[in-house]
C-alpha cells in the first residue's frame, strides 16, 4: 500500500531537518530534507533520501559529495525557503545570504556549509540506492564539527518544534521496574 506525503500515519515521525548542500550542475544549493539519517558509527555513515527530481540529486550525482547541516531552533526560515523552491529556479543560498544567514566553505568538499546550525557534516557519496519513489544517497562522514550552543529544530506533524526532556521516573519506580524485567530474563 501507499503511505503518501501529508497522510496522517506519515505526520507521526518526528525528526531533525537535514539541510543538504551541495555543489554541482546547479551551483551551490541547500534544499531541507527530514529524511536525514546516522546509520553507522564506524565508519561514520549518512543516509539522506531524495525524491529524483531534486537539484540537489542532480548535484550529488555529478560531485559524489553533500554537506548535511542540522537546521538549530532559530534556523525554521531557512528550512522553509530551502524547502519550498528549488535550486533549478532559484539561488536560495543568495537569497538566505540576503535574508543574514551565512555560509563558509567546507574544509573536504566543495560545497558551502551552513554557519551556526547544530551540527556540520561533510559526507563523500558511497552508494546510491534506489527506495520507491526516493532516492537513498550514503554519504561517508570525512568532517563532523558540532555547536554545543545550538539544539536541533524538529520536524513533526508539519510543523517546526523544539524538544523538551521528560521527568525520569523516580528512583523507586525505576527500581520496580528493574525487578519486574529481571523476572523476566531468558
Ligand atoms: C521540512 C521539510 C522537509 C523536507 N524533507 C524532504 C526529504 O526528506 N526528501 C525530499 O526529497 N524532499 C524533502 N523536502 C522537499 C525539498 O526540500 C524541496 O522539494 C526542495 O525544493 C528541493 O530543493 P532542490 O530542488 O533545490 O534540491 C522537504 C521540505 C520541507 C519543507
Amino acid at each position: 500500500m501507499k503511505l503518501p506525503w501529508n497522510d496522517p500515519c506519515s505526520n507521526k515521525f518526528a525528526t531533525t531537518i537535514g539541510l543538504i548542500t551541495s555543489n554541482g550542475r546547479y551551483g551551490n544549493d541547500i534544499m531541507a530534507c527530514e529524511w536525514t539519517h546516522h546509520i553507522s558509527y564506524d565508519p561514520g555513515l549518512i543516509a539522506i533520501s531524495l525524491g529524483p527530481t531534486k537539484a540537489t540529486v542532480k548535484n550529488i550525482k555529478i560531485s559524489k559529495e553533500f554537506g548535511v547541516n542540522l537546521c538549530a531552533l532559530d534556523q525554521s526560515v531557512i528550512a522553509s525557503v530551502a524547502g519550498g523552491y528549488s535550486g533549478i529556479n532559484y539561488n536560495k543560498i543568495e537569497a538566505l545570504k540576503e535574508l543574514g544567514f551565512e555560509f563558509y566553505q567546507a574544509k573536504k568538499i566543495k560545497s558551502l556549509m551552513l554557519d551556526r546550525a547544530s551540527l556540520n557534516v561533510e559526507c563523500k557519496l558511497i552508494r546510491e540506492i534506489k527506495f520507491g519513489d526516493h532516492i537513498m544517497f550514503i554519504g561517508e562522514v570525512v568532517y563532523a564539527v558540532q555547536n554545543p550552543e545550538k539544539k536541533s529544530l524538529i520536524y513533526h506533524d508539519r510543523k517546526y518544534w523544539s524538544l523538551q526532556s521528560l521527568v525520569k521516573p523516580s528512583q523507586q519506580e525505576r527500581e520496580r521496574i528493574r525487578k519486574i524485567v529481571e523476572k523476566h530474563r531468558r
